[in-house]
């Protein structure tokens, strides 16, 4: 975790934060993550579609920029208000501010999601190991001969055919194709088609693979124990002050190129032009759970943070940055993975998990250099994963060694191997048990589906409520001394008012509303 340094001078004996900047870096790494490089680019394809007219995208965008806006921005404070003011882990936090009331349940919740959310996280972490290396060994270069003719043909919807046409025929290798059109340009498809099709085949091959998904799921997990049981600090601190900067740069140059492919701007009005009648309650709960799930809010992680902050230490401002961040990172990694699908016309199946392993190594192709940019775009995929992780299984940790009393190694080793033990099922539920669904669901998709669209808003209105109407206007305007007092009546009606409802109203409303 990042940097609380046991210099001893604070009451509670836990760490501190050197500087306001170690602490935004902190939280920012934990929310830049996954979320943002993997989960917010399939969203927006899943509800934006192939076609790049429809709005759907443009309404996810815009519903996901208000929930942060009006409904996480709020929230964020207030959980940071709660560990700066209780100085513990999520439990004993409530504990300190509350004690005696059954407040400490919304730590025991955040807990356990945190928990969960880990244990099918790591796996997804787990692929980016193992393209940071397929990008190492430049095994997308090889699509020309893996690809066969035919297959590629087809789904090009050309027909095999043993007569001789004439007209709108291709030769390609030993078969003769009816096409529509020109044949060199149908040649010239044909290859553009293979090195798309190569990149899904792999993918394909590589999830179906339960012996490579149980262990690279584990060796997340093992670097993820490692950090956190070396304490971290001076690594993963200045690790994070190097990579987020480049992780930044580097989708700047990314969505660059592809704003400029051919069509590539279409993007722009893919994702910014919303329209009234794709919105849904699907979409809105898809969208308030991505806000939660990348913001990293609603189950004590910026609690955690917060709680290694010092009682001087201003936190409205450094709240605000937070989303600012991560957002802007959110939506590069769209421009970058959903632009690219768009422009290269690339057809995308399935569920959508794989897209961010499957449309970047064909945008790369397609760049001078690009061979070397995919294994740096990879390997900082693995490394934002990384800064996520480590933040999950601090909470746990933490609860483990403040409340349970237990040494920092023992519950680091104790919280990873349970972990370990539900992330298996995650990692099988995409080859062996990808039989086994609930209500359309495999298990990693239940897990995903559980954890951003039900725990962490329920989290998020327990904790809106809790410092909304249970904290006194004094308890917080000690932690808060230096805001200004009519952004804290803005903040303050929001998170009392707004936050819980509307959080409530989508919860709600997915039941009574599902189609
Ligand atoms: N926010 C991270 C991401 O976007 C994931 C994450 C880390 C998280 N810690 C969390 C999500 C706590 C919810 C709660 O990848």
């Amino acid at each position: 975790m990042n940097a609380p340094e046991q210099n001893g001078c604070d009451d509670a004996g836990r760490g501190q934060f050197k500087s306001r900047l170690g602490f935004v870096l902190a939280a920012a790494g934990s929310a830049v993550g996954l979320g943002n490089l993997w989960r917010f680019p399939y969203l927006t394809y899943k509800y934006g579609g192939a076609g790049e007219e429809g709005g759907g995208a443009g309404t996810f965008v815009l519903v996901y920029l208000l929930c942060i806006a009006l409904v996480c921005l709020p929230l964020i404070l207030a959980e940071i208000l709660v560990g700066k003011r209780g100085r513990r882990n999520p439990v004993g936090s409530f504990n300190a501010i509350r004690p005696g009331t059954r407040w400490n349940i919304v730590g025991y919740m955040g807990i356990a999601t945190g928990f969960l959310i880990l244990s099918y996280y790591a796996v997804v972490a787990g692929w980016s190991i193992e393209y940071t290396y397929k990008s190492v060994i430049n095994e997308f270069a090889g699509f020309e001969t893996a690809i066969s003719d035919s297959e590629a043909a087809q789904a090009l919807g050309a027909k095999l055919t043993s007569e001789r046409r004439g007209i709108g025929e291709a030769r390609a290798g030993d078969s003769v194709w009816v096409v529509d059109g020109n044949p060199e340009e149908f040649k010239a498809k044909l290859i553009a088609k293979k090195a798309e099709l190569y990149p899904q085949h792999l993918f394909s091959q590589f999830v179906a693979n339960p012996v490579k998904q149980v262990g690279y799921f584990l060796a997340f997990m093992v670097l993820t124990v490692i950090l956190v049981l070396g304490g971290v600090a001076g690594g993963i601190e200045r690790g994070n002050k190097i990579m987020m900067p480049l992780l930044l740069l580097m989708l700047v140059v990314l969505a660059i190129r592809v704003l400029t492919l051919d069509g590539g701007g279409r993007i722009i009005g893919y994702l910014f032009k919303p329209s009234i009648s794709t919105l849904s309650w699907d979409l809105v709960l898809g969208a308030m759970g991505q806000a939660f799930f990348s913001l990293s809010v609603g189950m004590g992680a910026l609690l955690t943070y917060g709680s290694y902050l010092g009682p001087k230490d201003r936190i409205d401002t450094s709240s605000a940055a937070i989303p600012a961040i991560d957002s802007s990172v959110a939506l590069l990694a769209s421009i970058v993975v959903c632009g690219a699908i768009i422009s290269f016309g690339l057809a995308m199946t399935g569920s959508g998990t794989g897209n961010v392993f499957t449309a970047i190594p064909v945008i790369f192709q397609s760049i001078p250099g690009g061979r070397w940019l995919v294994v740096l775009f990879y390997l900082l995929v693995t490394i934002a994963a990384l800064t996520s992780t480590i933040s999950l299984l601090e909470v746990v940790a933490s609860y483990m060694i403040d409340e349970r009393k237990m040494k920092r190694t023992e519950a680091v080793l104790i919280s990873a191997a349970a972990i370990s033990a539900v992330g298996i099922l995650c990692a099988l539920s995409f080859n062996l048990l990808a039989g086994y669904t609930l209500f359309n669901m495999t298990f990693f998709d239940l897990l995903d589906y559980l954890c951003s669209n039900i725990l962490l808003p329920v989290g998020g209105i327990l904790i809106a409520v809790f410092v909304g109407w249970v904290m006194r206007h004094d308890e917080k305007r000690q932690e808060l001394a230096c805001m200004n007092p009519i952004v804290y009546r803005i903040w303050n009606v929001l998170l009392k008012f707004l936050a819980p409802a509307a959080i409530l109203a989508v919860l709600v409303g997915q039941f009574i509303f599902r189609a």
